[in-house]
């Protein structure tokens, strides 16, 4: 495959940024968007031309770190994945695109596709957490979770903070993950102590970093590689209300 990846590039977060062309040729449909930015980053480096800043760690999904607005969608053109799983097979050959960094206010731009994502580990600061108690482990059995209970705590915990949920909302919003965040611990016997502490925490966190309101338009949803559905917002708002009613 040939394909011309027209990328965002800036030097450092005080300098204005623009889009360049670059193009990239003879590449395989089963490699992944990472692997094509490697390629042009090896072609430019040893063409002596600056490289293109990107963050990827796992490149399986798991760490959240390779966010990119691809063709302007949050990680591309495929659902439910990331763009480190993103492979060119997705592309026809010959097209053309646009590879940006995420957009929002409290993900400033480090260089070129580099955004500083530290606005979400304050918010996991701030009640992202239990407390454990020392002495010898109770046994496992002693603090029974009911399986649905289980089964949706977990599927909130697949969050893995990438952000793309804040690169697609129109508010800037991080609801979505501030809801995993809630809901994962939220419905847990060990999240008791801290439940509300921890949404009047998290909340204002989220506030205080310039992150936007929710107002359901459900982009969020539609980009999320964990598939984390809204339901976890409705449960951190009645988590928020019950805290509120309690905080005097
Ligand atoms: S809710 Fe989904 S899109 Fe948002 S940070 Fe978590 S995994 Fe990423
Ligand atoms: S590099 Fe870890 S999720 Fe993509």
């Amino acid at each position: 495959m040939n394909v011309t990846l027209r990328i965002w590039r800036q030097e450092s977060p005080v300098q204005p940024g623009r889009m360049i062309p670059y193009q990239v040729e003879d590449i395989s449909p089963d490699m992944s968007f990472l692997e094509v930015l490697d390629v042009l980053n090896e072609r430019l480096t040893v063409a002596g031309e600056d490289p293109v800043a990107f963050d990827s760690d796992c490149r399986e999904g798991i760490c959240g770190m390779c966010g990119l607005v691809i063709d302007g969608v949050a990680h591309g053109p495929q659902a439910l994945v990331t763009t480190c799983q993103l492979h060119m097979r997705s592309f026809a050959d010959g097209a053309v695109i646009d590879v940006e960094p995420w957009r929002a206010g409290p993900f400033p731009i480090v260089k070129d596709l580099v955004v500083d994502r530290g606005s979400l580990d304050r918010i996991i600061e701030a009640g992202g957490y239990i407390s454990i108690p020392t002495g010898s482990a109770p046994e496992a059995h002693s603090i029974l979770v009911p399986k649905d209970d289980a089964d949706a705590a977990f599927d909130a915990a697949t969050c893995i903070g990438c952000g793309a949920c804040v690169a697609a909302c129109p508010n800037g919003s991080a609801a979505l993950f501030l809801g995993a965040k809630i809901t994962h611990l939220g419905l847990l016997p060990q999240g008791q102590p801290e439940r509300r502490s921890r949404v009047l925490g998290m909340v204002t966190r989220h506030d205080e970093e310039g992150f936007g309101g929710c107002t359901q338009i459900g982009e969020c949803t539609a980009v999320c590689p964990k598939g984390i559905q809204l339901d976890v917002i409705s449960r951190y708002h009645r988590d928020m209300l019950s805290a509120l009613l309690h905080s005097g």
